[in-house]
């Protein structure tokens, strides 16, 4: 078979312009595998790339989808620590077609081996997200354990992450989220739960070590309030990277993390997950050939944890 189903984006718009097609299956790089595609994560950043975001620096027709779980079909001749038959995850380069396909080539550096204790869908939620958490939380904030962290929309895709891995990591682990996601929060590690819409995080955080902003905004600009002398503020939102790298007066520090895949990281959280300190949350799966929905159900800014594409069914 040399075609595969796949969506794919011809022009920018709405969910409408998602595309469930017959196409070529990607060719190998000598370095890439090519990985059957079970399951792909469904993330902001593919209906943002949807709606004409960074329509500069990626090409038409494309196709969407950052996260993958999967099985390796064929390997490039320069791939070595990996067989056919291997199963697999990645956040793939974003710049290159994505998952939302029967078949996609990654580069066997951005591919690690999937956590053996949970599924393909559940093994699709974690690697974007879950970079994201791992690398504003470790290789910017350096969280450790003793530290106060305030960690922004926490019942969120990456939310869920960073909750639980700052709770692994000895934080005292504080969260917003509506009362609904509460319950769940506390289940997975937050020490203190917020409603952002009763209360004003500022009026009960002070002295925060850390503050993980996943919703940018006037949520960014009130955050530096709760901020010790020396603390530092992270935002996955690019807007809020002027600050980046610099300090106020007070010398509270800020960054903006943009993920990068990272296999050897998607191997220590794999160990996190297998030993049961991380646990993906799932909130639904979608068939591929419903990807408009999937999107629909993302644009809502509400999920708790992630939203999958199951594409063992086309
Ligand atoms: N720079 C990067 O590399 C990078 C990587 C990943 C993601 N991102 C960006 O980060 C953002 C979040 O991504 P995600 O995947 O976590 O999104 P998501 O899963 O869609 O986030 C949904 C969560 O946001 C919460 N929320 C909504 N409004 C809130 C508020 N005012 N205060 C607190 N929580 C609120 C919701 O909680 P309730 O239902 O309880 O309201 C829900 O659980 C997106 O904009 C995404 O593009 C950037």
């Amino acid at each position: 078979m040399t075609t595969m189903k796949a969506i794919r984006i011809h022009s920018y718009g709405g969910p409408e312009v998602l595309q469930y097609e017959d196409v070529p299956r990607p060719g190998l790089n000598d370095d890439d595998v090519l990985i059957r595609v079970h399951a792909s994560g469904v993330n902001p950043v593919d209906w943002k790339i949807r709606n004409g975001y960074l329509e500069n620096m990626v090409t038409l027709p494309l196709t969407p989808g950052w996260d993958v779980a999967g099985v390796i079909e064929e390997k490039g001749p320069e791939v070595t620590g990996m067989e056919v038959g291997d199963k697999v995850y990645s956040r793939p380069d974003i710049f290159r077609n994505g998952a939302y396909a029967q078949y996609i080539a990654v580069k066997s550096s951005e591919v690690a081996v999937m956590p053996e204790s949970i599924d393909y869908i559940h093994a699709a939620a974690v690697p974007l997200a879950g970079l994201t958490a791992w690398q504003a939380l470790f290789d910017l904030a350096h969280l450790h354990a003793g530290q106060k962290i305030l960690i922004h929309a926490a019942a969120g895709g990456v939310g869920h992450f960073a909750v639980q891995f700052a709770k692994w990591s000895g934080a005292h682990v504080i969260t917003t989220a509506s009362a609904r996601n509460h319950a769940y929060l506390k289940s997975i590690g937050a020490h203190e739960t917020i409603d952002y819409s009763e209360t004003a995080f500022e009026d009960v955080v002070h002295d925060a070590d850390v503050v993980f902003d996943t919703m940018g905004g006037e949520v960014w600009q009130r955050s530096w309030k709760v901020l010790k002398r020396g603390g530092i503020l992270v935002s996955a939102l690019p807007g809020a990277a002027e600050g980046e790298g610099g300090m106020d007066a007070l010398n509270k520090l800020s960054a903006f993390v943009f993920v990068q895949p990272d296999a050897r990281q998607l191997g220590e959280i794999a160990v996190l997950i297998d030993s049961g300190h991380v646990r993906p949350e799932v909130a639904k799966v979608f068939p591929l050939h419903e990807a408009d929905k999937a999107h629909l159900a993302s644009e809502t800014g509400h999920t708790r944890g992630k939203i999958i594409l199951d594409v063992t069914g086309g």
